[in-house]
């Protein structure tokens, strides 16, 4: 028997209604911000993610679906949405455009890494992109769209936030950190050693508790800011306090894709266990640019639609539509025609073969159908067809034509 691949999930009743659920509710909250849904393509060169996520990266050092396609063209499989969107943004010139272009998407990444529960190698995310605006109000408005999709889907979180710098300050910040860890590098586990030359930075959020004790005096961007980043960061904090966001200043947050600069944010959730991030974000003005487009701010988020099935509680759902049987073969005609009429307002479940009335009573019901429907030997003979309401019991004879 051939399985799924491993950290790979189908997505199957009863569970496909969660993921249904989270992506309408995600994807209104977008339009109604302004977001368009666009697409990119899953399989993309794989120096597109070299360049953006960062070479020094877990996602590309370790974690990329990477291969060469038949045409010899290093290919790999989207390990995240961000740069695709930006790939698209620039090939199709709305860089030299101007203005503001904000755009959501959703589908599959794929990822490498140690399955676990709540990390898997194929996942779905659902994430937005805005082009154009360097005003910090723009992180704040993303932020409060993500905290709109959670609370619109009754999910609790905290958020973490924090400044990552800009060109002018991060890399002096970044001189003196890597000053630090080469004096307590005896100390640091294979990792973060490598880490001191490749991506210093990321050291701070090593999980292992011996190279923590050894960062607990560790220079921290915070203290490093310029004053156009210090005003933005201090602007963006006071703007989610005075809106009562539960947020958290976490100088140690550093995001684990290298195209950020400035605001970096995560919302966590304290009930999914170790992979707690349900979405993350943040600002990354020189990306564009980066990737050979004009010079662009941007700032986003996603957000992993597995985690957040996990954590969302579906309504209620209601008795819907119509279930039609018989009980005589030969009113199989009409009565689908008449499934066909219902079909245009209604959801309508068929079932072709002969059964009992009890029969098609318990299929209605296992199907959630609101109406039974059933022609038997009498309905039949004068062209009309039996219907029970499952919720209120009534049962009524309507002509066949009736119906629909
Ligand atoms: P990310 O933090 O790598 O950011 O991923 C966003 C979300 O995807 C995470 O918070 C998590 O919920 C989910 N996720 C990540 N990896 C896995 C996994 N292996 N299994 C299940 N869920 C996972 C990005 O990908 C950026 N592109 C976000 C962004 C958009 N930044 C700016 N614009």
């Amino acid at each position: 028997m051939i399985q799924a691949l491993r950290g790979m999930k189908d997505i199957l009743p009863p569970d496909n209604a969660r993921y249904e659920h989270i992506l309408r509710t995600a994807s209104a909250v977008a339009g109604r911000y302004g977001y368009t849904y666009v697409e990119t393509p899953l399989l993309e060169e794989t120096a597109l993610f070299k360049r953006s996520v960062g070479e020094s990266s877990d996602i590309v050092g370790k974690e990329m679906y990477q291969f060469i396609d038949k045409g010899g063209h290093d290919v790999c499989l989207r390990p995240e949405g961000t740069a695709g969107v930006v790939r698209m943004f620039i090939q199709n010139k709305l860089d030299k455009k101007g203005g503001l272009h904000r755009f959501f998407y959703h589908g599959p990444m794929f990822r490498y890494e140690r399955p676990q529960k709540g990390r898997l190698r194929q996942f779905h995310q659902f994430g937005c992109e805005s082009f154009g605006e360097a005003s910090v109000y723009e992180d704040f408005t993303i932020i409060m769209m993500v905290k709109d999709i959670f609370d619109a889907l009754g999910i609790g979180y905290e958020i973490l936030v924090n400044s990552l710098g800009c060109p002018e300050c991060m890399p002096r910040y970044r001189e003196e950190l890597v000053g630090y860890l080469q004096n307590i590098q005896e100390a640091l586990c294979d990792d973060c050693r490598r880490r001191i030359a490749t991506n210093p930075i990321r050291v701070l959020d090593c999980k292992n508790e011996t190279c923590q004790r050894h960062l607990a005096d560790a220079p921290l961007m915070s203290g490093h800011l310029c004053e156009t980043c210090q005003s933005d960061f201090t602007t963006l904090t006071q703007l989610l306090t005075a809106n009562r966001l539960p947020f958290r200043h976490d100088p140690k947050l550093v995001r684990g894709l290298d195209y950020y600069t400035r605001t970096a944010f995560e919302f966590v959730s304290s009930e999914i266990g170790a992979q707690s991030a349900i979405a993350g974000g943040g600002r990354y003005n020189r990306l564009v640019e980066f990737l050979g487009g004009k010079p662009t701010p941007a700032v986003g988020f996603a957000l992993g639609i597995e985690r957040i099935m996990e954590l969302v509680k579906m309504p209620e759902s209601a008795r819907e539509g119509y279930y039609l049987g018989v009980m005589e073969p030969a009113a199989l005609p009409a009565v689908l025609q008449a499934a066909h009429r219902l079909r245009q307002n209604h959801t309508v479940h068929t079932e072709y073969a002969k059964k009992s009335l009890k029969a098609h009573l318990k299929a209605a019901d296992r199907l959630g159908a609101r109406y039974c429907a059933v022609v038997g030997e009498e309905e039949l003979s004068q062209n009309a067809i039996w219907v029970k309401d499952m919720e209120t019991k009534e049962e009524r004879r309507l002509a066949l034509d009736a119906l629909g």
